[in-house]
């Protein structure tokens, strides 16, 4: 294939119902963000797109548990996801939301597009209806059993376990998510794709040719689906969260969540181009290469019905390759948001602080990319210890000591080069592992095989610690000034070249290196060229990589894990035994009784927050100054996810005054501030500034 002009590379938009999780990073987000930094790396015209996704069933059930609105929910968590994208360093060139008034405008006139061409069928079906609820049952709102695997627990659109999808009516004993009633039938009208029509037609067999230099888990699920032929689908739902349908008798009714979704691609990009017509020669020239990262439950709706909509749409170009992940897995179980068994990437900032690219780092040695892989703590803590930290990070450590000590941190200047057999051998074999490495790292770039492509790159950083270990400049130096100079130059030279290299995968360290050696702008081509840093070029002071990750810091994680399946084997199981089944909210047990003496040695207060401020580093932690009357203390509260400083000033809270001061981050904590409500938090304040004084006793 020619080499395309530009490239538009999209993630997943994940849905804005819940944090982000190793298995995200995994799956999608991080193999998107490489092969784009290595696009980018390389001079080409990149645009990258992913946001979030806030419609669908998913989002309306999390409202529901959490007793809050849609809109509360995506608020809440399109930030945190934006927030642990960016500290991971996924670099997005644009990160929408699908509530934007663009792509709502943007996916109706799709929809209408589509519309008004006679591309829809419009149907009378019986759709499934809660009556306690008085609600039709979309999607998730369904659960029953699979018919293909026999999964008790599959959704009316999809079963999870095999990665079939479905629509309700495949569904074997349906039960109202809802209520865990069975729904009954009623009428309403809808516009469905019709799939099995479209997979005839002729651009449509034209398209799926390209399956055959795919990857082989998208071209078996694609292949299966065509074989067993496609059925039509509901465009449209009766739904009340979502993007209206923009035609006339469907009132009441949103577009399908898979049919908005994929849109919002398209719509993020406009956003970045702010309204200009740049945009379009992404969507729409054929020299744009447009590749879709996504994790396996999403190969039907990017590889069959998005294409079958943008062909039918006929502006836009189709996808040239869409690398596919399988699951990965945690500690021997299936990750589940539901189960809280996953490890979050919000709180790994927190327990790993700037350890983004450890995490970054096993992720990717360990990548589903061709089957289900898994996670584990121990094998996390035995690949940064032992790769990173001892051999790309000794390396770099070794190489920046040396030079400081004997040239004042100077690329030596190299008067002969290396006359002793033995080391020009040695040399010799570094560079050609090396030059082996770095070659073969671009080619598993290229094809996306980003597995492969680091454990090059790890390969490229042992030739230079081999290199060091035969040579053993820190011995040679005393004897032969001369050959050290010739090797401690290639070595800084080996540094350089790790630095551009590790730039896709490890970012972090990539700025970090750069930093050192005082080359912050490395050219990628650089890699390829013996000579990087000039003799003479003064380097910056050595630091420290990576740290070990030490025994302890695993235990936490472990207990952790251990303590969340005690709790899930101990909480009685909810009347259906679907996890996704809503529940009502768990109460808390009730703690064991105290003595009226006991309470009493409370002493509670009235606090006024007279002002507040984020803790860098900290993303939970807010410090607050807050006013008992006859006197003010410094407060640490984890309530950063939910407040904006801003917004706490002036408020009245309880505090509990005689709580003994605590260090948390350096800073010392005078006192706690009494909270209520579900996992949003809500502030337990006291009223309003007029009925009561700062300082007044709380009994
Ligand atoms: N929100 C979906 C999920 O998390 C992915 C949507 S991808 C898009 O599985 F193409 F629809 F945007
Ligand atoms: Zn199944």
């Amino acid at each position: 294939m020619t080499e395309p002009k530009r490239y538009l590379i999209t993630a997943a938009l994940p849905y804005a119902n819940g944090p982000v999780h190793i298995g995200h990073l995994a799956g999608c987000y991080l193999p998107a963000d490489i092969y784009v930094r290595y696009l980018k790396a390389q001079g080409k015209d990149v645009v990258f797109i992913c946001g979030s996704d806030e419609h669908g069933v998913p989002i309306t059930i999390k409202a529901k548990k959490e007793g809050v609105t849609p809109q509360q929910v995506v608020d809440k968590y399109d930030g945190i996801m934006k927030n642990a994208f960016k500290a991971f360093g996924i670099d997005f060139t644009y990160y929408g939301r699908t509530s934007s008034t663009i792509h709502h405008q943007t996916a109706q006139a799709f929809f209408k597009t589509l519309y008004d061409k006679g591309i829809f069928k419009e149907e009378t079906t019986q759709q499934y209806y809660d009556e306690e609820a008085q609600q039709f049952l979309a999607d998730r709102y369904i659960i029953g059993t699979c018919p293909r695997c026999g999964n008790p627990n599959a959704y009316g659109d999809q079963c999870e376990k095999c990665g079939t999808s479905l629509s309700p009516s495949d569904l074997i004993n349906p039960k109202s998510a809802l209520s865990g009633a069975s729904p009954v039938l009623k009428e309403t009208k809808n516009w469905f794709l019709p799939m099995g029509e479209l997979q005839q037609s002729e651009a449509f067999q034209q398209y799926i040719q390209r399956f055959d230099s795919w990857k082989s888990n998208i071209k078996g699920q694609c292949q299966s689906w065509l074989n067993d032929g496609l059925q039509s689908r509901a465009m449209t739902r009766d739904l009340d969260w979502g993007v209206p349908v923009p035609i006339e008798g469907a009132e009441g009714k949103v577009l399908y969540v898979w049919f908005d979704a994929p849109i919002g691609y398209i719509s993020a990009t406009k956003e970045y181009f702010n309204g200009t017509a740049a945009w379009e020669k992404y969507w729409m020239d054929k020299e744009t290469s447009l590749v879709h990262f996504i994790g396996k439950d999403n190969i039907v709706f990017h590889a069959i019905i998005f294409p079958m909509m943008l062909m039918t749409h006929g502006n836009f170009i189709l996808p040239t390759n869409i690398p596919a992940n399988e699951f990965l897995n945690l500690e021997g179980d299936k990750i589940s948001t539901s189960r809280n068994w996953a490890v979050w990437l919000h709180e790994y900032l927190v327990d790993f602080p700037n350890r983004e690219d450890e995490l970054r780092y096993v992720l990717t040695s360990i990548a589903p990319e061709t089957k289900d892989s898994e996670f584990t703590w121990k094998d996390y803590q035995t690949r940064v210890n032992s790769e990173l930290v001892s051999i790309f990070g000794n390396f770099v450590n070794r190489v920046l000591v040396l030079s400081e000590k004997y040239y004042e941190g100077k690329v030596p200047r190299v008067l002969s080069e290396l006359k002793d057999e033995k080391l020009k051998a040695a040399r010799e074999t570094c560079f050609d592992a090396l030059g082996n490495s770095l070659h073969q790292m671009r080619q598993h770039l290229d094809a996306v095989k980003l597995r492969d492509a680091l454990s090059c790159f790890m390969d490229a950083a042992r030739a230079g610690n081999k290199y060091l270990a035969e040579t053993e400049p820190w011995k040679l130096v005393k004897t032969d000034e001369e050959n050290t100079k010739a090797i401690m130059y290639d070595a800084i030279q080996i540094c350089a070249k790790l630095a551009i290299a590790a730039e896709p995968f490890l970012p972090h360290t990539a700025t970090r290196l750069k930093a050192m050696l005082k080359a912050p702008t490395l050219a990628w081509n650089g890699l390829f060229n013996e000579n990087i840093l000039p003799d003479g070029h003064q380097l910056n002071k050595a630091e420290i990589l990576y740290k070990q990750v030490a025994d302890e810091e695993i235990q936490v994680q472990l207990d952790r894990l251990q303590r969340i399946k005690t709790e899930n084997e101990t909480v009685a199981a909810p009347i259906s035994s679907s996890p996704e089944t809503i529940k009502a909210p768990q109460h808390h047990p009730v703690k064991s009784d105290i003595a009226y003496e006991d309470f009493d040695k409370i002493d509670l207060r009235v606090g006024k927050v007279l002002a507040a401020e984020r803790v860098p580093k900290a993303d939970k932690l807010l410090k607050l100054t807050v006013d008992l009357g006859f006197e003010q203390r410094t407060i640490l509260s984890g309530i950063a996810e939910y407040y904006q400083p801003q917004d706490l000033v002036g408020k009245l809270v309880t505090v509990v005054a005689n709580l003994a001061p605590r260090k948390i981050r350096g800073i010392e904590s005078q006192g706690m501030l009494l909270m209520a409500g579900n996992d949003f938090g809500k502030l337990y304040s006291v009223g309003s500034e007029k009925d009561i004084e700062p300082g007044s006793v709380v009994k």
